[in-house]
């Protein structure tokens, strides 16, 4: 279904709205997960978990948003972390000038380009402001850093733009005291802030947004020798190199030297099962390698995890080989030492990062699984049962004649062990259809013959089947099928 489809569901059924949305100066760029929203955060959270971080040991650390002004000196993000602005020198709107002149002329320039390119189009094309008609001033760069003033003295500091940071300057301590051993992946989920110059579609674009990121420290001399890759060697990933993607196993990818090496191709195989299990449909999928231009500052080799979606391909994760780019800038600005013993190799490890965007992942889970049912005038989001924000709806037939209070005696049984929904009001096929709707892939109904014989309906969401079972069934039957695989 669509975008507007979409939405509409996640403002009704509680998974995502706009933030400050009671006050005329809300701003654009801020949205908030309602309880569904949230539910299917954590679920989603918990699979990446278990799929990437513990399959392979790696660490997580939670770090500070807010971080001193030399992490970002070192980091290049001062200097280097901004987006091509242009402004009307009539009515004083400011525009992202690649998004301008693709959105006026369809001529895509890369973000990354020289401004003089984006001056050019500018004039060849005889692009005029969007709102008044007016002309463009030169193209300029907009750091797009949030800066904060720390106590009295305002001091200078910066909220993050990427979670990684941490991860960076956090890896000597941390491979000392968790007795690291390369490959080493460290992990960390959060809030990461960009001042966007035009936020836009939710969760597609945010000045404020969630950021899952893997940072894999390995020795740059052992890319080839990665033992684990026989485990996904036969995984099929998409590639796309030239025009369109190609789908290859693992194992040829990296033979056909499309994928550089065994490593990368190890974390491109994991993702993709990853991805899979969130019921994201992985036949739309690809990793578009970057080209030099596209490719952000610190990348040497970057490939962009993308899915298609009605409102085009949305790019969910960036896999970037950030080689030492990061350890020896951090190291020369806080002369602290970076480099770690690999059994007899004295190294500066190199890093490779699965840097995720979880809004979007959402949002693409939402929009994949949302299906228009037509045949019985339906909305059903068929959402995995390990991810659905409410596993099981628990429902009265009528309120009256002990059907209540049998009815809450099941829930009370069952509330701990799993996201159950007590409903006792309104028409039975509207409760239904409200729980299709959030995800539940069960919903449970207590009737009058419930208490002759300690039955239940069991209703499944997906095929709308019907059947009789025992309270005393029902934790095991509803804990074996929201288990995650
Ligand atoms: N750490 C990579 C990114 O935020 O895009």
């Amino acid at each position: 279904m669509s975008y507007e489809d979409v939405m509409k569901l996640a403002l009704e059924r509680g998974f995502y709205f706009p933030s400050c949305e009671v006050y005329a100066d809300a701003q654009a760029g801020f949205w908030e997960y309602g309880p569904s929203g949230v539910s299917l955060k954590n679920k989603f959270l918990e699979l990446w978990r278990r799929e990437l971080i513990r399959r392979d040991g790696m660490l997580e650390i939670d770090g500070s948003q807010i971080m001193s002004k030399s992490v970002f000196e070192a980091s290049g993000h001062l200097g280097n972390f901004a987006d091509p602005i242009i402004k009307c020198t009539k009515c004083n709107s400011t525009f992202r000038a690649d998004r301008t002149i693709a959105e006026i002329t369809q001529i895509e320039i890369p973000e990354s380009a020289d401004l003089e390119e984006f001056d050019k189009a500018i004039s060849e094309n005889n692009i005029k402001c969007p709102k008044c008609k007016g002309d463009f001033d030169k193209t300029k760069n907009f750091n797009m850093m949030f800066k904060v003033g720390i106590g009295p003295e305002e001091e200078e500091a910066y909220l993050r733009p990427e979670t990684c940071q941490s991860i960076f300057v956090d890896f000597p301590r941390l491979y000392k005291t968790m007795r690291g051993k390369l490959p080493l992946g460290i992990a960390q989920v959060g809030k990461s802030f960009r001042n966007e110059i035009a936020p836009r579609q939710s969760l597609l674009r945010l000045r404020e947004f969630y950021q899952a990121e893997i940072e894999v420290f390995c020795n740059p001399n052992k890319l080839t020798e990665m033992e684990k890759f026989s485990e996904i060697q036969d995984v099929i990933i998409r590639v796309q190199t030239d025009a369109e993607p190609v789908a290859m196993t693992c194992k040829e990818a990296v033979e056909s030297g499309v994928v550089p090496n065994k490593f990368v191709a190890y974390y491109l195989g994991i993702l993709t099962e990853f991805y899979e299990k969130t019921g994201i449909d992985i036949s739309k999928s690809r990793f578009r390698k970057l080209g030099e231009k596209e490719k952000a500052f610190y990348a040497e080799v970057a490939f962009d995890f993308e899915v298609e979606t009605t409102i085009g391909w949305l790019e969910l994760v960036a896999c970037n080989y950030r080689s030492d780019y990061d350890l020896s800038s951090h190291e020369k600005k806080s002369k602290q030492k970076f480099e770690i013993m690999d059994g007899d190799d004295k190294v500066l490890p190199h890093v490779f990062e699965i840097s995720m965007g979880i809004d979007r992942s959402l949002y693409t889970i939402l929009e994949h699984n949302l299906k228009d049912d037509a045949e019985h005038e339906r909305i059903v989001l068929s959402l995995k049962p390990y991810l659905s924000p409410i596993h099981v709806g628990i429902l009265s037939l009528v309120k009256k004649d002990g059907l209540k209070e049998k009815t809450d005696e099941i829930y009370l049984q069952i509330k701990r062990k799993c996201d159950a929904f007590l409903d006792h009001s309104g028409a039975i096929g509207r409760r239904y259809r409200r729980l299709d709707e959030i995800g539940a892939p069960f919903a449970v109904t207590v009737d009058h013959q419930t208490l002759e014989d300690n039955t239940v309906t069991v209703r499944k969401r997906d095929s709308m089947e019907q059947g009789r079972i025992k309270i005393s069934e029902l934790n095991s039957i509803i804990s074996e099928s929201i288990a995650y695989p």
